[in-house]
């Protein structure tokens, strides 16, 4: 499933902008693991917090879909 993620990104001393890429993946791929494939394949400079991947240590907390919860947690389908 091609799916469009638009992320908000900043640099330092700068206006925050928001960038789009598209990306295939299943459904039952964790939204940490599309950040993971976006940073490895399509832009390095793509940087955000996460540490444990298991719900445990709360690094990975963002707003996706207008709501705050875990990146690691979240899938796709969901
Ligand atoms: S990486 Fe630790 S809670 Fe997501």
């Amino acid at each position: 499933m091609k799916v469009q993620f638009k992320i908000l990104r900043q640099k330092f001393n700068k206006t925050p902008h928001s960038q789009t890429y598209s990306l295939d993946v299943k459904l039952n791929a964790t939204i940490l693991d599309c950040l993971n494939r976006i940073k490895w394949e399509k832009d390095g400079t793509l940087a955000f917090r996460k540490n444990c991947r298991n719900t445990i240590c709360g690094s990975c907390n963002m707003k996706i879909n207008g709501r705050s919860a875990l990146a690691c947690k979240e899938n796709v389908g969901s």
